[in-house]
Formats: structure tokens, sequence, C-alpha cells
């Protein structure tokens, strides 16, 4: 054996030890950097063939290469004895008790826009109506043209409507955008994909140019749609009292209809519920006063003939009203605004708990 193969011979053996020994992945590390490092062992041998007769440098090289390889496998075996070692540990030690409960400061709380809105789903769901959502930014047809509103009609201009650019490649007043000024919408893009008979809320946001303590530029509304064969008048006014009478959990809630105007209802009429105000403070319930909730109708049949529904066969009945707006009188709060300032003093304050939703088994 030449004096190199006896090194080579004794280099492995220190360094298999070496690496067996690393029982820990930081050991490996500095094992590997070791043996098999820019400055390594290994390495540093190669450096001497250099030096030596083409064959010393064959037999020599082909032995240090095998060493390399040797090394660097025992290594990677090594590393994942030692990985599957780690986890095992973990695995032996780390326990999680799936059954403690949540901790509370890690709770959030819900909006009340998205409270209401469940709460209006589950009242609505046992009525056996369904969900229905429509697009934000709307056309002409759908926000007003369908809705049987004439063109150039001032009552466009009375819902202080956000018009958007025109499109180039869409002209016409039929496919002009618009914020939507009403859920409204919705039931045009209903009745025109849904052959009656129709049950049906449909919910979101809607825009209008308005910004005071009552009133801001975007706000929710709910609307509800119903059409059948005979569906009359007394239906609309049922529907609607076992609805708002739900909603504020108040069963003698008194409501009354006031005669009224919209373009898509015929008759319309204004939904008002009793109330007593006083000392500026407001009570929802028996009273002496009447406060307006929203708007409803039998849907006028120029909606249903623009919907591909004939009228002669089928009838119905949609209000609408403010989400925002039931949910301040509900929950008594006083400023719109404060709804979309994103403080989470304020929804704190409501904490409505996110584990305990409204749902039609716990029907509150
Ligand atoms: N869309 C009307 C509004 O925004 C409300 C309404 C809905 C009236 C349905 C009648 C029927 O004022």
């Amino acid at each position: 054996m030449t004096d190199m193969t006896q090194n080579i011979v004794k280099l492995k053996d220190e360094l298999t030890g070496m690496v067996t020994a690393s029982n820990d992945l930081p050991s490996l590390e500095q094992a590997r950097i070791t043996a098999l490092g820019k400055k390594g062992r290994i390495t540093d041998l190669m450096k001497t063939l250099g030096g030596m007769t083409p064959e010393e440098r064959k037999t020599t090289g082909a032995a240090l290469n095998e060493l390399k390889n040797e090394i660097a496998d025992l290594i990677k075996k090594q590393e994942l004895a030692l990985k599957k070692q780690v986890m095992d540990e973990k695995l032996a030690t780390e326990t999680i008790d799936v059954t403690l409960p949540v901790r509370p400061e890690a709770k959030g709380s819900i909006h009340p826009i998205s409270q209401t809105i469940e709460e209006l789903i589950t009242i609505f769901a046992a009525m056996d109506f369904t969900v229905a959502e429509g697009p934000d930014i709307e056309d002409d047809w759908h926000n007003f043209t369908a809705l049987n509103f004439p063109p150039g009609h001032p009552a466009r201009e009375m819902q202080d409507t956000f018009f958007l650019p025109d499109n180039p490649n869409e002209t016409g007043e039929k496919a002009k955008k618009v914020l939507r000024t009403h859920t409204s919408s919705t039931q045009i893009r209903y009745m025109t994909e849904h052959k009656p008979p129709i049950r049906t809320i449909m919910m979101g946001r809607v825009y209008r140019s308005d910004h005071d303590m009552t009133h801001t530029p975007m706000f929710h509304q709910m609307e509800a749609l119903v059409i059948d064969k005979e569906t009359h008048m007394g239906h609309l006014k049922g529907c609607l009292m076992d609805f708002v009478r739900a909603y504020f959990e108040i069963d003698d809630l008194p409501v009354r209809f006031r005669p009224s105007f919209f373009p898509f209802t015929e008759p319309s009429a204004e939904i008002d519920i009793g109330c007593t105000r006083k000392d500026g403070g407001l009570k929802i319930g028996a009273g002496d006063d009447w406060l307006e909730i929203g708007g409803s109708g039998m849907v006028h049949p120029n909606v249903l003939k623009n919907c591909g529904i004939d009228p002669d066969e089928y009838q119905g009945f949609a209000f609408g009203m403010g989400i925002d707006r039931i949910a301040m009188l509900k929950y008594g709060i006083p400023d719109l605004r404060t709804f979309f300032e994103s403080d989470t003093r304020w929804l704190n304050h409501y904490r409505f708990d996110p584990l305990n939703r409204p749902n039609r088994a716990t029907n509150s």
C-alpha cells in the first residue's frame, strides 16, 4: 500500500467516525464542511493530484472520488436519520388538546351589517325565499328602463345616480353604466333568468350621491320579490308584517301602508312602522308616531313584460328597504357614517359573536 492509499483509508475512517458521531444537524453540517468543504480534508488531498505522475494521479483520483461519494452518501443518510429523530421527539412531546376552548382575546366580532344580513336571510329562509345577488355596476336597462322608468324621466335623477363614463365598445342608452341606485335592478336580472313561481330576496350595496348623518354615498338594501299566479296585495301586507315583526322581535308591531309612487310598482305603498319619539329618543313599537322603513308595491305589468313574464298569467309584489337603516333602528346606532369608519372600538361595542351566528336552527 502506498502512503497515499494508507492516508485515504485513514481519512475515510476518521471522516466516517466524525459523520456518524454527529448527533444533531449543526454538528453534521460542521462535519460536512470539514470533509467536503472548499478547504475540507478531501478537497485538500485533491489539490495534491497536480504534483503526481499520471499513473498515481489516475488511481489516487479515482480513490478520492470514491471517498468523496461515500462520505456524501453517509452525510445524507445521517441527515435523514437526524431529521426523523427530531420529528419523532416532537411527536412524542408536543400534543395539541383539541378540546381546549378558543382564547377569548383572539375572537373578533361581526359587523352590524353582516349581522343584519344574516338575520334577514334567516327570517326569509323560514318563509322559503332564496337569496340572489346582482352586480354593483349596472347598466341603464336593469337599473332604470326595464323597471319602467321612461327615458329621460326625472325619476332617474331623483335617485342621485352616479353615472360611469361611456364605454366606446358599448354604446346606446341601454348599455350606459351606472352604480346601481337600488337592489331593484336584481329583480330584473332574476326574473329574466328564472321562471315563476319566484320567491327571492336580493341584497347588496347601492350608491347615491348623498352624504350626511343618515345618508352615505354607498349603503345597503334588501329587496323581496314574489311572483306567482293570483298573488295580491294581501300577500304583500302579510309577508311584510310577518317579516318586520320577526326582525324587530315585536309581535304586535304596528305596520302601516301609505300610498306612494314607484315606476316599477302599481299600486305602490310606503311602509311605516309604529314608534314613539320622546326627548329626542326613538323607540320602535306601539306608539303615537310612525317611521318610514321602505317602499313596496305590486310589480308593474310593464316590468313583468320586460322580463318575458306574461302579466295576464302572473302577478307579484316587491318591497325594499335599507339594511343599514333597519340595523340602526334595531341596535340603536345613531350615525350611519360610523358603519363605514372601520373603527374596531365601534365594532367591539356591538360585539356580535362570530361563533354564534343567526341561522335556521337557532332562528335568532
Ligand atoms: N327600489 C326602491 C327604492 O330604492 C324601493 C322599492 C323596492 C320600492 C321594491 C318598491 C318595491 O327606493
